[in-house]
């Protein structure tokens, strides 16, 4: 199949009556839900656990959403112990089966498309709309992957006279994955689908603040037909349980998005062969950015405000994709930094059940400490634009613009991951591409502009993975706009594209002399 040929789930329409009804009688019906507990899914049984933790609401974090019992140790070897006692047979299971499997989740999740939002929006405070947006993601992933596998199953054939050769992909063995909590439906769903399909073992460990929605993906996986001990849900500490399976001699293949700091330290250990290991560990890391928009003197400021406002603010800025540096040409700076604080005032900041709401929470107490502790930065090198106030019930940050920022400041320099923008005067378009380029990261990035010229030398020269050209810089589609960057901000291949099924394979080729 043609990757541009694939045809995503279509979100929900709110304008149309039924379906907003169908949203609301949603929520109603989690709400009765709240407060549960969701064990671990090893070998086909559900295990009690000596840990409980709740995972809480941050939009009202007196409001439990559901408690995860977590995993132990000696657990998480169990885990591992059958994994690779159903690794034999799920590597013999035939392709058409396995995507079958796939593409049965995403119809399961078309079904529970409305109730999985709602999910979102309570445990990890996304607004309803971008939550919905994330269910089209994860179903997308399932079905692209499904045919994805079917296509890479078919091999090649080098044949020559007298001799035969096949070329053919081969699971790895045991995938672990490790997902974050701010797509906590739709990336930990693609990584582990793409284990699965490819035909690997899967451990799915979640960020602990999204623990309840891997569970609800558990239940969705589990309906599908996943066989016992090929899908198992792991939840536990990271510095503990995702360490131990990182750290296993049995993993083959870890997928990984978060911080970088994280990431890095899964690539070293990950290279240390362990008693017993006969592989090399294969990781696949999805991490930061400091992404930026470039504003040009030809741009349309209209458009520019409306994508800027919605790259940061999106999501109270908690995307790796989003925008955290806005790079103004200079006769324009002022006219934009204006009409950017104009229109970032008039957004809605909440509770993300809301309909209206367009900013929500961040994920954590921690989260909001460091940001706080950034803004507080950001007040010490530069100036602010504007810092709005926002309620105290939950954890929100209202968004902050600082404007005059250094192109080499803190502010600048490091990623925040929270609604704060730092806009950076330029005096050029040389200027700015190199202020852009001048990172440790190249994820997102986009540029605002009505010269083909600087059009052309951006496509050549922003480094990044993804380039958004007059459009916002979030939102990536399956099979459209394949995700993923380089240099700190990661390394493998783009997530819903053409190479990503590769990662979890091994090649081989067999040669007969005939
Ligand atoms: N894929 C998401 C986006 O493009 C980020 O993870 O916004």
């Amino acid at each position: 199949e043609n990757p541009s040929s694939f045809v995503g789930a279509p979100d929900t329409d709110y304008a149309e009556e039924e379906q907003r009804n169908e949203a609301n009688l949603a929520l109603q019906n989690v709400r009765q839900q709240l407060g549960r507990t969701y064990l671990p899914l090893i070998n086909g049984e559900y295990v009690q656990t000596q840990q409980v933790v709740d995972s809480v609401n941050p939009s009202n974090f007196s409001e439990v959403v559901g408690k995860i019992g977590l995993l132990s140790v000696e657990q998480a070897e169990q885990a591992m112990q059958a994994a690779k006692a159903a690794f034999p047979a799920w590597r013999k299971t035939p392709v058409k089966e396995r995507a079958g499997i796939l593409r049965k989740a995403a119809d399961l999740m078309e079904q529970r498309r409305a109730e999985l939002s709602v999910w979102i929006v309570l445990e990890v405070g996304k607004p309803v709309r971008e939550a919905d947006g994330e269910v089209s993601e994860a179903i997308d992933f399932c079905r692209y992957y499904a045919s994805e596998m079917e296509r890479l199953d078919q091999g090649f054939n080098y044949d020559v006279a007298g001799e035969t050769n096949r070329y053919i992909y081969q699971p790895r063995g045991i995938a672990v994955v490790i997902s974050p909590w701010n797509f906590p439906l739709a990336i930990a769903t693609g990584m582990t689908v793409a284990a699965l399909v490819t035909g690997n073992c899967t451990l799915l460990k979640p960020a602990e603040t999204s623990s309840v929605i891997a569970a609800k993906l558990t239940e969705v996986l589990v309906d599908a037909g996943f066989p016992k001990g090929v899908f198992q849900y792991v939840p536990g500490k990271g510095s503990q349980v995702g360490a131990y399976l990182v750290n296993h001699a049995y993993t083959h293949v870890i997928a990984f998005t978060g911080s970088q700091e994280v990431g890095c330290r899964i690539y070293a250990d990950a290279a240390i062969l362990k008693p017993g290991q006969k592989h090399m560990k294969r990781v696949i890391a999805e991490m930061g950015g400091k992404n930026a928009i470039i504003v040009d003197e030809s741009a349309d400021l209209d458009s520019a405000v409306v994508g800027v406002v919605q790259s940061a603010f999106g999501y109270s800025g908690q995307k790796c994709s989003a925008c955290s540096r806005v790079i103004v040409l200079e006769p324009v700076y002022d006219t934009f930094v204006q009409r950017f604080v104009e229109a970032t005032k008039s957004l809605n900041i909440g509770e993300t059940e809301l309909p209206s709401t367009q900013v929500g929470p961040v994920i954590d107490a921690n989260a909001r400490d460091r940001i706080r502790e950034y803004i507080e930065k950001g007040k010490a090198e530069a100036k602010v634009a504007l810092e709005m106030p926002a309620p105290d019930n939950g954890y929100f940050i209202g968004p902050v613009i600082f404007k005059d920022v250094p192109a080499n400041g803190v502010i600048a320099q490091e990623e925040i991951f929270g609604p704060v923008v730092a806009v950076i005067k330029v005096k050029n378009f040389k200027e700015a591409l190199e202020v852009a380029n001048g990172t440790n990261y190249a994820l997102t990035g986009g540029l605002y502009s009505r010269t083909p010229s600087h059009i052309e030398k951006a496509q050549d020269e922003f480094e990044v993975g993804n380039l958004y050209i007059n459009r916002n810089i979030t939102g990536a589609i399956v099979a459209r706009q394949p995700f993923g960057g380089f240099k700190l901000s990661g390394v493998g291949s783009k997530a819903g594209g053409p190479d990503y099924l590769l990662q979890f394979t091994e090649p081989r080729t067999v040669t007969e002399n005939i």
